[in-house]
């Protein structure tokens, strides 16, 4: 199996339906001649693959050792609070989908959020609320 291609045919899945199917892990199963485990574990290993329809906007935030330290969990729980979620949940308007994660790769410049494919550092919880205010 042809890795690159693999994950490529993933990507444009996952870009057309916004998360993987099953009629399309079978189609892709077949296709790569790979078990469908094999896509299953895929999915799972990669942070941007989804088998459930997510919200318009994804936000993760890490909770990894030196954005926990600047106080990480007070963030979450702002947003929990706020969208009325917990880790992995998207809200009832398919609007949010919130996801804790491991290092993204901004260390020094904790807590660190994503929302979508935009990078906000240093974040406070008027921050935060104010940046998901403004998602529209
Ligand atoms: S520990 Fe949070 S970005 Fe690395």
């Amino acid at each position: 199996m042809e890795y690159a291609s693999f994950l490529e045919r993933m990507h444009t899945v996952q870009d057309t339906y916004g998360y993987i199917p099953e009629n399309e892990i079978d189609k892709i199963a077949k296709e790569f001649n790979i078990p469908r485990a094999k896509v299953y574990g895929t999915i799972r290993f990669y942070s941007m693959f989804y088998t459930e329809p997510t919200g318009k906007y994804i936000i993760r935030v890490c909770d990894s050792l030196s954005c926990h330290i600047n106080q990480s969990k007070e963030i979450v729980q702002i947003i929990k609070d706020y969208l009325g979620v917990e880790h992995g949940q998207t809200t009832a308007d398919k609007k949010f989908t919130l996801e804790i994660v491991e290092c993204l790769g901004y260390c020094g410049e904790g807590p660190v959020m994503m929302v979508n494919e935009h990078v906000y550092t240093r974040v406070s919880g008027n921050m935060v609320l104010d940046i998901l205010k403004n998602c529209v």
